[in-house]
């Protein structure tokens, strides 16, 4: 299916792309809520040890369907803003926000390299999943940086891809991480986000790692979700044609109700800077 060639040409090609690879909107939100199942917890102990209680602004950057956003409100006394350069993003999360009630949340239309827009400083700035979609990550995070006021915390969580395993081993989730990889723009970008930071002078208060354990067919769901929406991707980097993924995702599908598999998804770093 994939030729030494084609594997050859896939950084390349995708560096060029820099594009974000997955559905967004309505399209987006199931695998977003299986993502979500799998690190909310632990992304909300981390930023609640972090002390964004005694936040007055708080900012979360790539805020997709708004699900962390709302759950930042409830811990925060202050206002919390999520910007996402999808409009189909933000309208998601605009209704998502609307249902559960939450009126201390606010949805903008702004891209993470032009937060100097919103013309605000924030007392904390948080950001998940996206550094791993684009060609130059500093942009955005100096971007993050520049839009902290003097004593504001960044915090980061991304994914080191490559540190994903399956025992015993199986040649569909192989060519799973050989897809994440050939369509991501970095895909080990957590392991980078300490030395990321220090470039930026933040001072670093703590950083941890989280790997969740794809336990049942619902959380392993998120593998073929990963496969579903990458048929374009892939065919854009030279990975596989769209025939092809049809045949990978029959295979993922079958894989994902097997239960004697022990696999270890994304390990993500999560970070805090003080400015
Ligand atoms: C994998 S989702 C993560 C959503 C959310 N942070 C979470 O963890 O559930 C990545 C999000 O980044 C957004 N995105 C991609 N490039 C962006 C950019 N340059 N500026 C702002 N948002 C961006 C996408 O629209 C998408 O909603």
């Amino acid at each position: 299916m994939i030729t030494e060639n084609k594997e050859k040409n896939l950084k390349s090609v995708d560096v060029i792309t820099s594009k974000y690879n997955l559905n967004v909107g309505e399209r987006g939100e199931k695998r977003l809520k299986v993502l979500g199942g799998l690190y909310n917890n632990n992304s909300i102990e981390f930023i609640r040890e972090m002390g964004v209680e005694n936040c007055n602004m708080v900012l979360d950057v790539a805020s997709g369907t708004g699900e962390m956003t709302c759950k930042i409100s409830k811990l925060s006394l202050g206002r919390v803003i999520g910007i996402d350069n999808s409009p189909e993003q933000i309208s998601v999360a605009k209704k998502n926000a609307d249902n559960l009630n939450i009126e201390s949340v606010e949805f903008i239309n702004v891209s993470a390299e032009e937060l100097s827009s919103l013309n605000i400083k924030f007392d904390l700035i948080y950001c998940r999943f996206l550094l791993v979609h684009l060609r130059d990550p500093m942009i955005a995070l100096k971007s993050m940086y520049d839009s902290l006021a003097i004593g504001g915390k960044l915090i980061c969580e991304e994914a080191t891809s490559s540190i994903s395993f399956c025992y015993p081993p199986s040649t569909v989730f192989d060519k799973w991480l050989k897809l994440w990889d050939a369509i991501r723009a970095d895909y080990d970008i957590g392991l980078k986000l300490h030395d990321a930071f220090r470039k930026l002078n933040l001072k670093i208060e703590k950083s941890i790692v989280h790997q969740p354990i794809l336990s049942n067919e619902e959380e392993k769901s998120i593998l073929l979700y990963n496969v579903l929406e990458s048929v374009a991707a892939a065919e854009r980097v030279g990975f596989a044609t769209p025939d092809e993924m049809a045949k990978f995702a029959d295979d993922m599908r079958e894989f994902c109700k097997e239960d004697r598999y022990f696999i270890g998804y994304l390990r993500n770093t999560l970070i805090c800077g003080k400015k």
